[in-house]
């Protein structure tokens, strides 16, 4: 059996209740914290090397650092549990089933940088998990771990949650921290990043849930410990959720540094491609990552087998590697279109897209455009160039990563899977089931 730290409790019934949780060890970090000073609690999650768990994989000790703990303004914590990406489900799934895991995390992470007001910036459609935190945080008020004077430690901190109304760009950290303040999740221009202007223009730590529960588990073990579990750089454990063509899809918990073959065939994980068809292509970290042949997922250009590890999956850039992201592992048979499933990814930027930007506009729009033309029998041989010029155009020249997001699916697709285009064009034959855009539009 692999490792578990953070799922370490899930089946234990009553978990998710302040008793139970408290029971099998829950909030000790937190008095353990307390009797730190508060850099020591940030020097112990340098130590552990780790990574933010949202998707960009930025050390989550030196963000801590970038604090300035000089101003008079007071400091920020905003838990990112906005939780859009397609194909990502494992924030809900913690939240879900261990909701004082990140409350006890949000507690020990307010107070390692000084904050005394946290939110919780959750995705609107989950509703019933807004109900489920509030329920845990009234529970930590009542147990005195939040509130004034927290243990007769002298430090007071106060945790609110807030729901959005489910925008995907609410989860860019200052498109959420706009929202946060009231207005329209429009991405800031960085910098100033939040850590020097976030909320109220005060210095802010935005974190996803996954990295803040992991938060409490660092300062229970000690840093250098935790830095001992998984591979190189990637230290730790990393939810994994995994979904498509998998025979068990559900949300795992890997030890960073994990074979992909293991985590892909073996029955305590994926348990194999469903029904047993032949395994195609993979995005194996939200739709945002590069799409990638089951060759190259398997193995790298090098012939090494390829690991669940940030430098492992990323081996080869995007010739021929992908990211690990926020963890969403979209696994394609032998059947799927992956031009159909590129325009569906590509819809989804095109009405995410929060507008200010031209190249991400107007860009996801023509992408969209030009993949219907494709699947919908119509579509020429010149478009393909035609995609690869647009996505092009989109790549780094947008304030926020929406439009590299909508970008690299569009290029990894035209790299690896270029007959598949061709091939649609040749034979001006319509991708079955494309049955949400009645209109075919011409560019
Ligand atoms: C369009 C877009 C959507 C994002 N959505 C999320 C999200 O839902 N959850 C999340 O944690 N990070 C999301 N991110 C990344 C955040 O901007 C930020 O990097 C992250 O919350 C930092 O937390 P971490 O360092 O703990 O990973 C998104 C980024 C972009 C560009």
């Amino acid at each position: 059996m692999g490792k578990k730290i953070l799922l370490q409790h899930i089946d234990v019934p009553g978990i998710e209740t302040y008793k139970v949780y408290r029971e099998k060890g829950g909030y000790a970090s937190v008095e353990k914290a307390l009797k730190m000073k508060p850099d020591d609690v940030v020097e112990e999650v340098k130590k552990s090397g780790l990574r933010g768990r949202g998707g960009a994989g930025f050390p989550t000790g030196m963000k801590w650092s970038f604090i300035d703990k000089k101003t008079p303004n007071p400091h920020y914590l905003v838990c990112n549990a906005d939780e859009s990406e397609p194909g990502t489900f494992k924030d809900r799934y913690l939240m879900q089933k261990l909701p004082h895991a990140l409350v006890e995390g949000m507690i020990v992470s307010s107070f390692a940088l000084d904050a005394h007001t946290a939110y919780i910036y959750i995705r609107g459609e989950l509703l019933y998990v807004y109900h489920i935190l509030e329920k845990a945080i009234a529970e930590a008020y009542e147990a005195g771990w939040l509130g004034k004077n927290i243990m007769g430690s002298g430090f007071d901190l106060d945790l609110y949650v807030q729901p959005g109304a489910g925008a995907y760009i609410c989860g860019e950290e200052t498109g959420l921290i706009e929202s946060l303040e009231g207005k329209r999740g429009n991405p800031r221009m960085k910098p100033p990043f939040p850590a020097i202007q976030g909320l109220w223009m005060c210095p802010t730590v935005v974190n996803n849930v996954e990295t803040i529960a992991a938060v409490p588990h660092i300062l229970n073990m000690g840093g250098e410990e935790y830095a001992k579990i998984g591979v190189g750089k990637s230290t730790g454990t990393k939810l994994i959720s995994a979904c498509g063509h998998v025979k068990k899809p559900g949300v795992y918990e890997i030890e960073l540094g994990l074979p992909v073959k293991e985590f892909l065939y073996s029955d305590e994980y994926c348990g194999g491609i469903l029904n047993d068809k032949q395994f195609k292509a993979i995005v194996a970290g939200g739709s945002s990552v590069p799409i990638l042949p089951a060759e190259l997922f398997l193995t790298t250009a090098k012939g090494e087998p390829r690991l669940m590890s940030y430098e492992s999956l990323s081996d080869g850039g995007f010739a021929t590697g992908t990211m690990l992201g926020s963890g969403g592992f979209i696994v394609m048979d032998e059947t799927v279109s992956v031009v159909k499933n590129l325009y569906n990814f590509t819809r989804f930027y095109h009405h995410e897209s929060c507008g200010q930007c031209s190249p991400c506009r107007e860009g996801t729009g023509w992408m969209e455009k030009i993949l219907h033309k494709i699947i919908d029998g119509h579509g020429k041989m010149s478009d393909i160039d035609l995609l690869w010029d647009v996505q092009s155009k989109i790549e780094g020249r947008t304030i926020c990563p929406l439009g590299d997001a909508a970008a690299w699916p569009v290029a990894s697709a035209i790299r690896h899977f270029r007959k598949e285009f061709e091939e649609l064009i040749q034979t001006q034959q319509k991708v079955k089931d494309v049955t949400y855009l009645q209109e075919t539009v011409e560019v």
